[in-house]
């Protein structure tokens, strides 16, 4: 017998004798005659139908059958055959089941829909949820289109260290790398590095070194952030992509960056088109249009200075009040996104609010960063055209209160062979937030990381 998937079988054209299959039980009904057991395999959404004609079984086997219950694995094999009832093209016409393991009593997740904050508390079962299910197949896609994206446009991916010595954003959120031993105060230079060490809270400076000898690279793998804040849309671990690419200017990047998202809108809705449905049907109405709205629709974009303008001009009531020079919260990007009824690109930013990592103006006052938001999720993507002088450089350093020293590998990289050049971080968990309407974070995350949650 041949071993076959789900995604296959529903997709066949003709009968297809001899099918053994393997996966778990979502559903049994029985009849005096007939039993039906719906089996998922994670291929796709949709369940196969396996029938059972109560005379044609021995007695060991429909024993077997009474026994199989919700969630039990098994293995089945069958003839498909066009299927006799409704809601299905396909089905299985067995005479054989084998359970690959007893199940206990009281398994949690029933055929009915759970919240997902009960979800949340059984992570480790979720996956076996419709949804869950859906969500890691679009997960799995989306990191494919990535790196399709960047193949296509002759960037190479690399891979950027997750133990760093340095912190790339300045924010003071980077979780500490320590094997000293809890509880006793010892010096650093006895500790694993002989020096502080922590979790990277982004690849760029890394991919910066990279993009210096390869032209145009890429990072995608997990990013650090011990951020305190306990929203819908910060993880303490969350995946980001960042593309770094040699003698492109801001514009450039601008460029880059909208026609990614575009393309990666495009890719899942060409690839995910059934698990997006369900998406569509249960957690926002209305999604696959507005996706499709996103692919082909307009981009704005608008320099710090026009946005807030356009935000001090409104007759909103923000609970935090934007005045020039202040940091975008994320109720203005929301209004942003809201007032102009789509995505908005800001550029150059006041320079006392970024990175010191980021190119100065020429009238020094600005930087030349951008953020892209998007209805929903607010910030998707952050980056800049970077500080390519050495002695800019430098001086951006010392004002926010950091060392040469700590940073003597990254300038080196400014003085010899230095040129021009920009990038940006995409967070993908937002990502997959955008893509599938979900509005937790938690929710987009196999195994999310939160303050005050680690329990898998
Ligand atoms: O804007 P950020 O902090 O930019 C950087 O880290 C730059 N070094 C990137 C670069 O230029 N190469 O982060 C980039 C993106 C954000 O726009 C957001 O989508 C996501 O990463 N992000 C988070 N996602 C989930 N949880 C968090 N705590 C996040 N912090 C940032
Ligand atoms: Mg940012």
């Amino acid at each position: 017998m041949n071993s076959y998937k789900i995604r296959d079988l529903l997709a066949s054209e003709e009968n297809i004798v001899g099918i053994c299959l393997d996966g778990w039980v979502r559903t049994k009904r029985e009849s005096k005659d007939v039993t039906f057991i719906e089996i998922n395999d994670g291929t796709c959404l949709a369940n196969l139908q396996v029938v059972y004609r109560h005379d044609e079984l021995d007695e060991a086997m429909a024993e077997q059958l009474r026994n199989v219950t919700t969630g039990l694995a098994v293995q089945v094999k069958g003839d498909l055959e066009p299927s006799q009832g409704q809601g299905q093209k396909w089905e299985l016409v067995s005479k054989y089941l084998l359970s690959h393991a007893a199940m206990e009593p009281d398994y949690p997740l029933q055929k009915k829909r759970h919240s997902d904050e009960f979800l949340r508390q059984i992570a480790h079962l979720r996956p076996r949820t419709n949804k869950y299910g859906a969500m890691t197949r679009i997960r799995s896609q989306m990191a494919w289109a990535i790196h399709d994206f960047f193949r296509q446009r002759d960037f190479f991916y690399v891979h950027s260290p997750i133990i760093t010595g340095s912190d790339c954003e300045g924010g003071g959120s980077v979780f500490r790398v320590t094997t000293l031993p809890e509880g006793q105060k010892a010096p650093l230079t006895e500790d694993f590095f002989g020096r502080w060490a922590g979790l990277t809270v982004s690849g760029q400076l890394e991919a910066e070194l990279m993009a210096m000898a390869l032209s145009r690279v890429y990072t995608f793998g997990p990013t650090f952030r011990a951020e305190n804040s306990n929203t819908a849309r910060h993880a303490a671990e969350f995946w980001m992509v960042e593309p770094e690419a040699a003698f492109y200017n801001l514009s450039d990047i601008l460029d880059l960056s909208e026609e990614m998202i575009r393309y990666l809108i495009a890719y899942a809705l060409n690839n995910c088109q059934k698990d997006l449905e369900l998406f569509d049907n249960y957690v926002e109405k209305g999604l696959l249009d507005r996706l499709e709205k996103l692919q082909t629709g307009l981009y704005h974009r608008l320099t710090y200075k026009e946005a807030m303008d356009w935000l001090l001009k409104s007759h909103e009531k923000f609970e935090i009040q934007p005045y020039p020079g202040s940091d975008l919260a994320s109720e203005h990007e929301k209004y942003l996104c809201q007032s102009l009824d789509g995505p908005v690109s800001v550029y150059e930013y006041p320079k006392a609010i970024k990175p010191f990592y980021m190119r100065l103006s020429d009238d020094r006052s600005t930087v030349s960063a951008m953020d892209v938001l998007m209805p929903k999720v607010g910030e998707l993507i952050g980056g800049s055209q970077r500080e390519h002088r050495l002695e800019l450089l430098i001086a951006r350093l010392h004002e926010q209160g950091l060392s040469e020293e700590d940073y003597w590998w990254y300038l080196d990289s400014r003085r010899w062979g230095s040129a021009e050049h920009s990038g940006f971080g995409l967070g993908f968990d937002r990502l997959l937030m955008l893509i599938t309407g979900v509005n937790n974070i938690r929710d987009v995350q196999a195994f999310p990381r939160t303050p005050k949650s680690l329990e898998f």
